[in-house]
């Protein structure tokens, strides 16, 4: 059976959702708090999905944590969603690994400072060989950088020798960006109202489904979760092909 053949036969659960978790600095505002206030309530939103996912053995949940871009926000803001993740790492990765969930950073950390770097790389080596749920936060993360790092490893190889410019392939790329080793992104979903990917996953999404809510993400529970599962499970997800042919194949 050929990937898009298995992923439209087994379409059930989504295997690999990711999150751009938008809308915590209008939700404080909205009740007339700082916009930090909002980002410390995501975190509670934040735990409530990965349980979430946990329990309906989804296999990755990739959530977008900080953009590329979110370093034009005001400095104060941004140096309380750094101590917010730091304390934040600290804090969950016991219980993660207990839960033999699988941390993951995805994006360029160089940024960061040198002690949450630290952090980071020992999360991931602490919860390294867990084989339960994949858990990426995107942090620095922009899906242009994503293309060009993705670029520069190939590039890197054909300068050694290793590759021709003629392998150069949607395949062989598609091994050198994030994730490439998990489940296909299957589900794309945004909280806060807004209709767009802001520089999200761009390779991966090729051939998600989108779902959008008007939910803030502090509000997004497993009420909300379940709502955007069951709008992903009523989808006719078709690849390319027509809708006779996907019949065909899920009568097989
Ligand atoms: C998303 O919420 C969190 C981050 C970008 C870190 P926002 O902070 O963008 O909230 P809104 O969109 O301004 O309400
Ligand atoms: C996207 O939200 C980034 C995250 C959720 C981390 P933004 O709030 O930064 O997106 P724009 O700027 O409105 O497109
Ligand atoms: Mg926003």
């Amino acid at each position: 059976m050929s990937p898009t053949t298995e992923a439209i036969t087994q379409q059930s659960l989504p295997k690999h959702v990711a999150i751009i978790m938008d809308g915590n600095g209008r939700w404080a505002q909205a009740q007339g708090k700082p916009r930090v206030f909002g980002h410390k309530r995501g975190v509670e939103a934040v735990r409530e999905s990965v349980k979430f996912c946990r329990k309906l053995g989804i296999q990755s949940l990739t959530l977008f944590a900080f953009s590329s871009e979110n370093w034009r926000r005001p400095e104060d803001e941004v140096s309380t969603l750094m101590e917010l993740f730091m304390m934040v790492l600290s804090s969950e990765v016991k219980k993660l690994h207990k839960n033999n969930v699988k941390l993951q950073i995805v994006g360029d950390v160089s940024r960061f400072s040198d002690k949450l770097q630290e952090r980071v790389a020992q999360a991931q080596a602490l919860t390294k060989n867990n084989t339960g749920l994949c858990l990426n936060i995107a942090a620095n993360y922009g899906g242009q950088w994503d293309i060009a790092q993705a670029a520069k490893q190939v590039a890197t190889k054909v300068q050694q020798g290793k590759l021709q410019p003629s392998d150069i392939s949607e395949e062989l790329l598609s091994e050198h960006i994030c994730m490439h080793d998990q489940a296909p992104l299957d589900l794309l979903v945004r909280t806060g109202g807004d209709l767009r990917i802001s520089n999200f996953l761009l390779w991966q999404a090729a051939y998600a489904e989108l779902y959008f809510t008007e939910t803030l993400w502090p509000d997004f529970n497993e009420h909300a979760f379940a709502d955007a599962i069951a709008c992903f499970v009523s989808r006719e997800r078709r690849f390319g092909c027509t809708g006779e042919q996907i019949k065909q194949l899920l009568a097989q």
